[in-house]
């Protein structure tokens, strides 16, 4: 099967929007940084890579006859504010576990931003007392379990929409868009930085861009602080993907990337270099970045770029993945 053999439910506005960030490249010297904005791909709750992702799932959701879309993440978690407002829109309803995985002592954490705006779709919200971990829940089984009890059909999402069938498609998608941009425009990107936690989007894009002619460097920025599970699922999901899309070969150990360096000790927590990052693009790009996520994975790019690891040279493009409605319970951080 080809990607284009899976059934896609429009939930974005089309192609997200590439464009350059010329003043953080005159700043760090070249190399030619550019963002493609996953933080402004639809209507639907201010967007993100999940909405992304549930273009492929959804379709499954529908014909499965499902009443509920049932998901897991943190308190803070964008997926599962996303999984609400795609619910909200398909009119089904929404059931989000949303597990205690950051040790976040700020006193509206679990009222302001990603949170917040799901209560306002009408999901129903569960606060559980859980570590950070991306694999089986017993929190998620009970609430798949009750639904059915209810006379209800639950679609199960996991956390992140990774550790599912089609998790890796919509990213996969996003290599051929891509492309087609770069025609566009008239550029190459040689180098993609994206942040890298569940691991389908990371994995999406590695089997999306394998299929391609010209080989180009796809670096994972690891946010989760626990590289070894992050860099296995990004290896599972994209060799899954790859297969599922007919690659037609198996991918090379070196098309796998996850460098870590950024996350600092927890997911979660912001270091020093993830605070630089968000304060330098916002001042000199007016582009906004979340302490989890994409603060982590800029502050990559920008050592990176300033170390020489990526030439000064290089067409770099980013992969902005949202999360900025986070920033709400990150307050006390920028108080100066
Ligand atoms: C804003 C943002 N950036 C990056 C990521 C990481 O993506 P993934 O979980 O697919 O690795 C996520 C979700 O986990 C996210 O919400």
């Amino acid at each position: 099967m080809n990607l284009s053999d899976f059934p896609r439910y429009p939930l974005t506005f089309g192609p997200s929007p590439v464009h350059p960030l010329k003043r953080l490249s005159g700043h760090l010297g070249g190399a030619a940084i550019w963002a493609k904005r996953e933080d402004c791909n639809s209507g639907l709750a201010f967007g993100g890579n999940k909405t992304r992702k549930l273009e492929y799932l959804v379709p499954e959701a529908l014909a499965q006859g499902a009443t509920h879309l049932v998901t897991i993440g943190g308190v803070q978690s964008n997926h599962t504010r996303q999984v609400a407002a795609v619910a909200a829109h398909l009119g089904l309803k929404a059931r989000l576990v949303q597990e205690s995985w950051v040790d976040w002592p700020d006193s509206v954490n679990d009222r302001v931003g990603n949170i917040l705006l799901s209560r306002i779709m009408g999901a129903q919200v569960e606060l559980v007392d859980a570590d950070f971990g991306i694999g089986f829940k017993e929190s998620w089984e009970n609430a798949l379990e009750d639904i059915r009890t209810a006379g209800g059909t639950p679609y199960a999402i996991p956390a992140g929409a990774s550790d599912h069938r089609l998790g890796g498609l919509g990213f996969a998608n996003w290599a051929d868009e891509v492309r087609q941009q770069e025609s566009e425009l008239g550029i190459f990107f040689d180098t993609i930085v994206v942040c890298s936690v569940t691991g389908s989007t990371h994995a999406g894009m590695i089997a999306g861009f394998a299929g391609q002619d010209r080989p180009r460097r796809v670096i994972g920025i690891d946010a989760s602080a626990k590289l070894e599970q992050t860099r296995a699922q990004v290896e599972q999901i994209a060799r899954s993907t790859a297969a599922l899309i007919g690659l037609g070969r198996e991918l090379r150990d070196d098309e796998i990337t996850v460098l870590e360096g950024w996350a600092g000790e927890y997911y979660g927590i912001p270091v020093r270099s993830t605070l630089d990052a968000i304060r330098l693009t916002g001042s000199l790009e007016g582009v906004i970045l979340d302490p989890v996520y994409e603060g982590k994975s800029m502050a990559g790019l920008i050592d990176l770029v300033r170390s020489g690891d990526i030439p000064r040279t290089s067409n770099v493009l980013y992969a902005h993945l949202g999360g900025q409605l986070a920033l709400n319970a990150y307050s006390a951080l920028f108080k100066s």
